[in-house]
């Protein structure tokens, strides 16, 4: 353990010495003075040193460049003018490590292939760090709210014999000379435990060869995904619904300051509760035209669609009842229309597009089946699924929700590539 005191705790230690270990974040400088922005992870604090009280001490601080690793002793003082900041009177400071070249991430702008070149380093600015903060608030927000309401997490496989979301974005790898695919979804894993645990849940990354740059894309990105027994498609679409309010409302009480970092407008997040407007496919469709976009029945919504249909609305917006020719072959159909699917897309508001795709599942054999041909995917593939349909049949329901889509709207970001520590894109793999 270390003797050292996080940042963020320097409130509780008002006038007294304490021990800060971290690196320079920034530093300026004048004759009389060194200001060192100190960061450690917990936060950021203001260090400062008077020549007039330690001339050595003082010229010590103006050779820090940035980024040198450090420890810092010094006497803690709130900010006269500002309460609540805290500021150090630094007593001593140590070296640990002076970076061997010059930091290549300075406060000026940086183009952002150059800053993803540097993503193992970019990730110690203030706005990444406020952006990745927000992420694990959500993350343990998703996994409180399904541990607190009688889900069990039942991790999902990664490795498949079987695609579940189409076969086009598959990633293919050899499974000791067999073909095995990177997971799409865990979905099909979690109706056979839904099975066995009634209400479950998997939280992992989840893998798609998309051959498209967009902003809402990536190769590898996190899912959680609840799937219930007995639940339908009226009971999905509510549990979507306070799902999402109750994750929005959680970043809102506990991440404040870090939306204050991103600037983030949280007007529009407070305006995020139930009811949800729900919107028909074919009226969403009706919508699109109205706008003068031409859309007609039959289409799949593409991304810009998407936002002028989430415009229209302050919250989020349940979009239901698709065509089954554009859904995955595991949707039930609707008993009403036989041509559209039980299923549900929930668009985020502001243009951050789909957030949550899901529905109720085919729970009868036959008709499942002939679903699994349609789409030119192999039977015996889907053997073990289609156990669950021998095997005590139920009606059962799920979603699934991708965790950087809602940090990008969370936190305001045009782009999914910020909202993961390290993104996986059509034309990046690295660092
Ligand atoms: O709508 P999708 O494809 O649904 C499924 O995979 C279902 N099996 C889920 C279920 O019912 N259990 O994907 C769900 C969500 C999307 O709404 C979106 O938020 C996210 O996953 N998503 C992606 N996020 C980033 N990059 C991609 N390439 C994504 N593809 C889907
Ligand atoms: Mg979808």
């Amino acid at each position: 353990m270390s003797a050292a005191t996080p940042i963020a705790s320097l409130g509780q230690h008002v006038g007294d010495e304490i021990l800060v270990e971290g690196w320079l974040y920034n530093r300026r400088g004048s004759k009389a003075l060194q200001f060192l922005e100190l960061r450690d992870g917990s936060g950021i604090v203001q260090g400062v040193v008077a020549k007039k009280a330690d001339a050595a001490l003082f010229e010590a601080a103006a050779q820090l460049t940035q980024e040198t690793s450090l420890r810092v002793r010094g006497v803690v003082s709130e900010h006269p003018k500002r309460p609540g900041t805290y500021e150090l009177k630094v007593s001593a400071l140590d070296v640990v490590a002076a970076p061997t070249e010059e930091y290549p991430i300075s406060p000026k702008e940086h183009g952002v292939d150059f800053l993803m070149d540097r993503r193992h380093l970019w990730l110690r600015s203030k706005r990444q760090h406020a952006i990745l903060r927000v992420r694990a608030e959500i993350v343990a927000a998703i996994r409180d709210y399904f541990d607190g309401n009688g889900f069990t997490l039942i991790d999902a496989p990664i490795f498949t014999p079987n695609a579940a979301e189409g076969t086009t974005t598959l990633f293919e790898t050899d499974y000791h000379g067999e073909p095995a695919y990177l997971s799409q979804t865990g979905q099909l894993y979690m109706e056979a435990a839904a099975a066995s645990f009634g209400k479950v849940y998997c939280f992992g990354p989840t893998f798609r060869a998309e051959k498209s740059k967009t902003r809402r894309h990536l190769q590898e990105f996190w899912m959680v995904e609840p799937e219930v027994a007995f639940m339908d498609f009226e009971g999905d679409l509510q549990l979507a619904e306070d799902f999402l309010v109750n994750i929005v409302s959680r970043v809102l009480d506990r991440r404040g300051e870090e939306l204050k970092v991103l600037e983030r407008e949280t007007a529009k997040l407070e305006a995020v509760q139930k009811p949800f407007p729900r919107l028909r496919y074919d009226d969403a469709v009706k919508l699109l035209q109205e706008k003068g976009i031409d859309a007609k029945v039959g289409d799949d919504f593409g991304g810009d669609d998407e936002t002028v249909i989430a415009e229209a609305f302050d919250r989020p917006v349940m979009v239901t009842h698709y065509p089954m020719d554009l859904k995955a072959f595991y949707f039930k159909r609707d008993p009403a229309d036989p041509s559209r699917a039980l299923g549900m897309d929930v668009l985020a508001p502001e243009g951050y597009g789909e957030i949550i795709g899901g529905g109720q599942r085919e729970d009868d054999l036959a008709t499942l089946e002939a679903a699994i041909t349609a789409h030119g995917l192999d039977l015996e593939t889907f053997d073990w699924y289609r156990d669950l349909r021998k095997f005590g049949s139920f009606p059962h329901a799920g979603f699934g929700l991708g965790v950087e889509r809602t940090v990008a709207w969370l936190c305001g970001l045009k782009h999914v590539r910020e909202t993961v520590p390290f993104p996986r894109m059509l034309n990046r793999l690295r660092p």
